[in-house]
């Protein structure tokens, strides 16, 4: 699988005004230019000013205004960027503005641009975090788009007055771009591309960075008894896997934090067939897999100083004469008994089984789970939040905390054991669907069946991994949530 590593680079310099290619200046709110916008609105005859009049730019947070060919400049355009008022920037105002600036120049023409940031306040590392993450594009199956569509823009400098320590803060974030990038490239791919196997090589290709990968196959699976995730796989041509990657960054005997991920590679749903429109949408129901992978890819790039496992559990969901049927009965490593009422209902089947093994061999401080688990957290959350379950109070809000400071937003919704009843079954130890009410919630008491007690998380991100319309940080797509969220939950929480 071809990489895409974004079509930009991202560089940091002292303030001067170039010479070439773009220059975007931030502007407060009802202010009039200073520093380096002033002195090249004096160049420019006031053609600036004059601008900023006639297209009633006031400098408001999220506006922004081209300026092409700007007498007395040598530079291609000047952007405008409104950042509003500086006492109401909050967290994600940086990493924002840094986007704008990259959504509105990749494709002018222009083939580099700089931001100026001699306005005291302005956090550079998070613009230039901004406007790296905004660069991803997946295009590769482009073949025919015309040459005015493709971006020009190789690379976006941030002028300001402490580029060097900006420079030093940035290495650790672009890793964690890496990871996003890597996010964002596997749920983007189609299924006949990205299957369990293919998958489980991508996962191989984290070894160059350190990490530890093993894959198990379907016969491995079958002796440590994973009858739920294989029966989800077995109405499929290719091979179920499990893929487990080890980042050992810290002390040799630090008990490790684990990261399990749904990777359904494709959800028909089975016997129990999905309708037709849409269905496209389901290449990315390896989501929980992908983010789990590109955390990792982050947490190795930037040498994370704390011990990871992350377990990723793939399968594609395939009706066939082979499939599994509603009533089968199947039985889970954990030994409880599944009985099957909707074999689209196959996250949790999948989750049960990577859960219970990795808390079984790795003994974790705690599991988070990530998944595109129901279609009733969209109904519930929409696409802002990804839902979190937990009864740990403490993991809940460090979570809340990292959401709100990279800007993956996540809400906690209830557990709770009259919910847990309504996955009681007379045939086996418990049905595999609760019923049309609180779907994400009994989705969930499903899944901490299997955790034995260990301090656990379940992500729910059906709304949030791939997004219909352009975002402030990523193009409709992929959009890589949940590979910051966890990356700054480690970085604050769980090392040194
Ligand atoms: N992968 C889906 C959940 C999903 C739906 C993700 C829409 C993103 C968008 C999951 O496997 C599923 O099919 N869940 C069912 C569960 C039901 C059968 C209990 C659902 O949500 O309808
Ligand atoms: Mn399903
Ligand atoms: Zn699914």
């Amino acid at each position: 699988m071809e990489k895409i590593e974004g079509f930009m680079q991202v560089n940091f310099g002292s303030l001067e005004l170039p010479n070439d290619g773009a220059i975007a200046f931030l502007v407060e709110k009802d202010k009039p230019f200073s520093g380096l916008a002033a002195e090249a609105d004096s160049l420019s005859g006031g053609m600036l000013s004059k601008a900023r009049e006639v297209s009633r730019f006031t400098g408001a947070s999220g506006q922004t205004k081209e300026i092409v060919a700007v007498t007395g400049l040598s530079a291609d355009r000047v952007l405008l960027v409104g950042i509003g008022d500086l006492e109401a920037t909050t967290d994600t105002t940086w990493i924002e503005i840094g986007a704008k600036v990259t959504a509105a120049l990749a494709s002018s023409g222009s083939k580099s641009a700089a931001i100026i940031a001699d306005i005291d306040g302005v956090v550079v590392v998070d613009i230039a975090e901004g406007a790296r993450l905004r660069s991803y594009r997946f295009d590769k199956y482009r073949t025919k788009e015309p040459e005015a569509k493709k971006p020009t823009l190789k690379a976006i400098s941030i002028l300001s007055n402490d580029s060097e320590q900006s420079q030093a803060a940035y290495v650790a974030r672009d890793k964690v771009i890496d990871g996003v990038f890597m996010t964002r490239d596997l749920v983007s791919e189609p299924a006949n591309i990205l299957y369990p196997a293919s998958f489980a090589e991508e996962v191989q290709t984290l070894t160059k960075l350190g990490v530890v990968v093993e894959v198990l196959g379907e016969a491995e699976m079958e002796k440590l008894g994973m009858g739920a995730l294989l029966g989800v796989g077995q109405g499929s041509a290719k091979e179920s896997q499990l893929a487990i990657m080890h980042w050992n960054g810290g002390n040799k005997d630090d008990q490790p934090i684990s990261f399990v991920g749904k990777g359904v590679t494709f959800d028909t749903g089975g016997i129990s067939l999905k309708p037709g429109p849409g269905m496209e949408q389901m290449k990315w129901d390896m989501g929980g897999a992908g983010t789990v992978t590109g955390l990792m890819k982050a947490l190795a790039g930037r040498k994370a100083k704390v011990n990871v496992i992350g377990v990723v559990g793939l399968v594609e969901n395939m009706p066939s004469s082979n499939a599994q049927r509603p009533g089968d009965v199947v039985t889970s490593m954990s030994g409880q008994t599944i009985e099957i009422l909707n074999t689209d209902a196959e996250g949790r089947l999948v989750l049960c089984d990577a859960i219970w093994y990795t808390q079984d061999r790795f003994k974790p401080k705690f599991i988070i789970d990530l998944a595109t688990l129901t279609g009733a957290i969209i109904t519930s959350l929409g696409h802002e939040h990804a839902g979190i379950f937990s009864d740990s109070d403490e993991l809940c809000d460090q979570l809340s905390k990292a959401g709100a400071s990279t800007g993956d937003k996540v809400w906690r919704l209830p557990l709770h054991a009259n919910y847990d009843k309504l996955i009681d079954c007379a045939v086996a130890d418990m049905k595999n669907i609760g019923g049309a009410p609180a779907g994400s919630i009994t989705a969930a008491q499903f899944l901490k069946r299997f955790t034995n007690d260990v301090p656990w998380v379940h992500i729910d991100i059906a709304g949030t991994v791939w997004s219909e319309k352009d975002l402030p940080l990523s193009e409709k797509g992929g959009t890589g949530h949940g590979v910051r969220l966890l990356d700054r939950f480690v970085a604050e929480n769980y090392e040194g």
